[in-house]
């Protein structure tokens, strides 16, 4: 699977997004080792600051399914990935970040995305 691909997948997931307060739709398609893509979408709530973002309920979901930090080879997201997201992106140790941004797609490392990243 190509990242383009992924990227589509990202899209049409994005579909699936529970987002009446922003009406901003975001998709999360996580290509595992394995091959395996794992899915997220942003889920918000009438309490604002408890919506959660795309990336993090797929990162979430693939947890829950067995998978561990370094078991992630791609990440592709219909958004720029926010400030907490992006650390998110770094603890999972994605190898690689492919993003909209704008009209264009951008790829970048998890290290390029946050630079001294803070670690326990
Ligand atoms: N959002 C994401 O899902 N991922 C990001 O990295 C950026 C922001 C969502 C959160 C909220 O539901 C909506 O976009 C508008 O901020």
């Amino acid at each position: 699977m190509t990242d383009n691909d992924l990227l589509a997948h990202a899209d049409a997931v994005s579909e699936r997004a529970y987002a009446p307060y922003s009406r901003f739709s975001v998709g999360c398609a996580i290509l595992a080792r394995d091959g395996r893509v794992l899915e997220g979408v942003n889920v918000e709530n009438a309490a604002y600051p408890l919506g959660i973002c795309a990336e993090r309920t797929a990162f979430a979901r693939a947890i829950v399914e067995g998978y561990r930090p370094g078991d992630f080879v791609v990440a592709a997201i219909t958004a720029s990935p926010c400030g907490g997201c992006r650390q998110w992106l770094v603890e999972m140790g994605v190898e690689r970040v492919v993003f909209r941004n704008g009209d264009g797609v951008r790829t970048m490392t998890p290290a390029e995305l946050l630079p001294d990243t803070f670690e326990l």
